[in-house]
């Protein structure tokens, strides 16, 4: 698999869409205005030691005033689509299925969709990118009561997709679901915070909210597809997130098969249950025993039958590792990667790519075609759509670096090559791209210290200056843009 061959002769399918994707939290400011109530980032940015940087998101990039600018730009860049989040508390501030609603928070969304469509951009909807309810937080514990959960969490979702629904065609139920449960109730990086060092039983807690997660995302696939898609006509699925692992040592079996135990321990515990309506893959049952939860009958045909209604397979990828077994089992509160350490370089010595300028993200593109192939082959049913891609440049603190961003404009061509090569030479069908980010914004536990936006944003103005590779994006999406409604018919 080289990269010599002229990939700007390989044009996209007609179908596919090019925009960016944000979050609501990360972006939107206005924490506690008209009514929003607090979400568990707005109370884990405040907590003292921060663990955030000292930073939050009470600001942001102050989008809620400035919808009609940011938009306006979208399409200035050529963007057809826009992936954007729902704030709970914005809609629910309390957030539970016997609480008030907000009309304003609704009233700002209606500004938002109809900003989109009045420049041709179709809004593709997450419900949910990590901004829980602090209420339902202190109620239940939110993902670890899956009951109560999947309760509050349809009465949400219908409320949006019967406000919504009539404009917005594409539905995401969860943003990474892995990261919620492993982030957010194992390492304790991320909102809740939920680790051992803190008291969580980090041994059963990440797979209880994995399971919660994949029963309410099932729930209210059956929803939509019930009470609106005959109206609605809209597609609906989930975004997993991963990345490709290669072997530590290529020559040595455990290592070959750690790659693969990796990935489906990543990406597999979800969508073997959510894609193909079954079980969590088998090395997962054996390994975690009854650490993980049991599906019952209901629950099965449950996902049984919401598994055909997902229409695309979201995919949020950045970067790729090595995988290494190591033998030595250390105790259950710390073993959840089925020992398998996870590493930037393999046994040569060798680096799985040049570094941005978050520690976890290489370039690497030939792994993102091969994921793309993995996934493709696990689930072959579904379109993928790439829900998000992108990177912070080394540097970008200077402006110029920033402006003329090379490392991004590098990593862009590259891991878009990598999906004209997969389309065209592999035979997968890719129906979108969304870049991470339209615009630099709070980069959670890192605060704003990673810029991932190919719109720069000056925190003291809140100005926007687009970056090279937003004209750079805009231009390659225009020139490779098909005609073709055949996938492979160029
Ligand atoms: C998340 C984004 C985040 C990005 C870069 C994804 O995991 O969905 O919210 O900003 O990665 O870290």
């Amino acid at each position: 698999m080289g990269y010599n061959l002229p990939v700007e002769n390989l044009k996209l399918p007609a179908v596919f869409t090019y925009g960016s994707a944000t979050a609501a939290y990360q972006i939107e400011g206005a924490a506690d205005r008209d009514g929003k109530g607090k979400s568990i980032w707005d109370v884990y940015t405040h907590l003292e030691p921060s663990r955030t940087n000292g930073e939050n998101g009470d600001v942001a990039c102050g989008h809620y005033d400035r919808v009609q600018d940011d938009v306006k730009l979208m399409a200035d860049l050529g963007m057809k689509t826009y992936r954007m989040s729902l704030s709970w508390t914005r809609i629910i501030p309390l957030g539970g299925r016997h609480d008030p609603v907000n009309e304003v928070g609704i009233a700002f969304y209606d500004k938002l969709i109809d900003a989109l469509l009045e420049h041709g951009i179709q809004p593709s909807v997450t419900l949910y990118h990590w901004d829980a309810p602090q209420t339902l937080y202190e109620r239940y514990g939110l993902f670890l009561d899956t009951a109560e959960f999947r309760a509050d969490f349809e009465h949400y979702a219908r409320l949006c997709f019967s406000r919504f629904g009539d404009r917005v065609k594409t539905w995401i139920t969860f943003n990474e679901p892995y990261i919620i449960s492993i982030f957010g109730h194992l390492n304790g990086t991320l909102a809740p915070g939920h680790c051992a060092e803190r008291g969580s039983d980090t041994v059963r807690e990440p797979w209880r909210v994995g399971h919660t997660l994949i029963l309410s995302h099932a729930a209210v696939t059956a929803i939509y597809a019930d009470e609106f898609q005959p109206t609605q006509q809209g597609r609906i699925s989930i975004v997993l997130n991963g990345h490709f692992y290669e072997p530590f040592d290529r020559s040595n079996p455990a290592d070959i098969a750690a790659a693969q135990t990796r990935l489906e321990f990543y990406i597999a515990w979800f969508g073997d249950p959510v894609f193909l309506g079954r079980d969590y893959p088998a090395c997962m049952r054996v390994y975690l025993g009854d650490r993980l939860p049991v599906f019952t009958e209901d629950d099965l045909d449950l996902l049984r039958a919401t598994s055909k209604i997902n229409s695309f397979y979201g995919m949020n990828h950045y970067s790729s590792k090595f995988a290494r077994q190591i033998t030595d089992r250390p105790p259950a509160k710390d073993d959840w990667t089925s020992n398998i350490e996870e590493l930037s370089t393999n046994i040569h010595g060798e680096e799985i790519g040049p570094a941005s300028s978050s520690a976890w993200l290489r370039i690497a593109p030939t792994g993102f075609r091969k994921l793309l192939n993995w996934v493709s082959s696990r689930y072959p049913h579904l379109p993928i759509i790439i829900t998000e891609n992108g990177c912070p440049c080394p540097g970008e603190t200077d402006m110029e670096v920033a402006k003329d961003d090379q490392f991004r404009q590098r990593y862009l061509g590259l891991y878009l090559d990598a999906i004209s090569r997969a389309i065209y030479e592999d035979g997968i069908e890719v129906q979108g791209y969304y870049v991470w980010s339209l615009m630099d914004n709070f980069e959670w536990s890192a605060g704003y210290g990673p810029r991932f936006g190919i719109i720069h944003v000056d925190y003291d103005t809140l100005g926007r200056t687009p970056k090279n590779s937003a004209y750079y994006l805009r231009d390659t999406m225009e020139q490779r843009r098909g005609t073709s409604s055949v996938r492979n018919d160029y």
